[in-house]
């Protein structure tokens, strides 16, 4: 079964063709972050128009390079939420244009229930339940994959995602828009050791988390030390940071693993690109007997084939919308917008 799968929801325009949810036809992405990066963050107006712009020239593309023509997508899967409620209205409202047009089922993706499904298509061993950490610009969750369309929300950030968090400190440090990758690169750079910064813990709640108390001491630091007119060690900051982010997630990911009864643990989204969460998480899976899967590189930020991924499994449990479907900016990973049609 050939998906034709949209993705929208934040400064990448994504369409891809993917099999059977397991095999990328073709994936094409155009990215804005160049043009955010001129203002240190993404502008929403502007992420909606370069998605307008895109997306057609792109749906070409995508057919084009997996060698097929329209007659032969069997459904149109798109991301109805959560991100920037405009740049999920364009990729939404195409790809109901394009089912309507080919009357073709519309199948509706939880962004985030894709960023795990990213998965399906690095491992074809690779199936529910595990316990996924979820990390990307707008969201961080720890989520409980019972089946590919089950999922529980075991525990979330009570403030701001670990992605805005890196893009904000790595703001103060200096570096480009977006941030993740540049503080990783810095933090290399250094032992650490140097800065003490805050861990927080949500009363009575072990498994949320919140970065916000942490993203404010790197920011005060920075304009102390401006103020005095002390130089910051800026590679110890980035390493001590990211420590700090690291010490926020990976505990309670084995803390939830184990309350949920699940030996495998599964990374996704942007955040899962940085090295050092990617070691701590791997030692503490090995010092507790659980398989870790990683997503590579590629399919760790947003991209249209895991918008196909998951829309496959989300087909095969009867999910489908009409052309009523809105977008959302907001919507629980375990609150489907749409029922399943059994
Ligand atoms: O999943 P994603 O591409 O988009 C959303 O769905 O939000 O995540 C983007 C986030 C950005 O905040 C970016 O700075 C962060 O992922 N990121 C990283 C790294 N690469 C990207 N954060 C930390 N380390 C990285 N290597």
């Amino acid at each position: 079964m050939k998906i034709l799968a949209f993705e929208s929801s934040c400064d990448e325009t994504a369409v891809a063709v993917v099999e059977d949810g397991r095999r990328v036809l073709s994936d094409a992405i155009l990215s804005q972050a160049d043009m955010h990066a001129l203002y240190g963050g993404v502008v929403p107006e502007i992420a909606s128009r370069k998605h307008v712009e895109a997306i057609a020239g792109l749906c070409d593309q995508a057919l084009r390079e997996a060698g097929i023509t329209k007659s032969e997508i069997d459904a149109v899967a798109a991301t109805y939420a959560p991100g920037l409620i405009g740049a999920v209205l364009v990729g939404l409202n195409f790809a109901k244009s394009v089912a309507y047009a080919l009357s073709v089922p519309l199948i509706p993706v939880h962004h985030i229930r894709g960023h795990v499904a990213a998965n399906y298509l690095a491992f074809p061993e690779l199936e529910p339940p595990f316990l996924a950490l979820c990390m990307s610009g707008g969201n961080t969750l720890l989520v409980d994959v019972k089946t590919y369309t089950d999922f529980a929300l075991v525990g979330a950030t009570r403030d701001d995602a670990a992605g805005e968090c890196f893009d904000k400190a790595a703001r103060v440090l200096g570096l480009p828009y977006p941030g993740g990758a540049p503080m990783d690169a810095l933090a290399q750079q250094s032992a650490g050791g140097v800065y003490e910064l805050p861990r927080a813990k949500v009363e009575g709640a072990e498994l949320d988390m919140s970065f916000s108390g942490l993203k404010t001491a790197v920011v005060n630091l920075a304009h102390n030390a401006a103020q005095k007119g002390e130089a910051l060690d800026r590679a110890a900051l980035a390493r001590d940071f990211t420590r700090a982010v690291s010490d926020e997630l990976v505990p309670r990911t084995m803390l939830a693993a184990q309350r949920c009864g699940r030996k495998v643990i599964v990374a996704a989204g942007g955040v899962a690109a940085n090295s050092i969460l990617r070691a701590d998480l791997q030692a503490a899976c090995r010092r507790e007997g659980c398989r870790l899967y990683l997503p590579p590189l590629r399919l760790c930020g947003d991209n249209g084939a895991m918008i196909g991924a998951q829309g496959y499994y989300e087909y095969l449990a009867g999910a489908r919308a009409d052309m009523s479907l809105n977008a959302y900016a907001t919507r629980d990973i375990d609150d489907p917008v749409v029922s399943y049609a059994r």
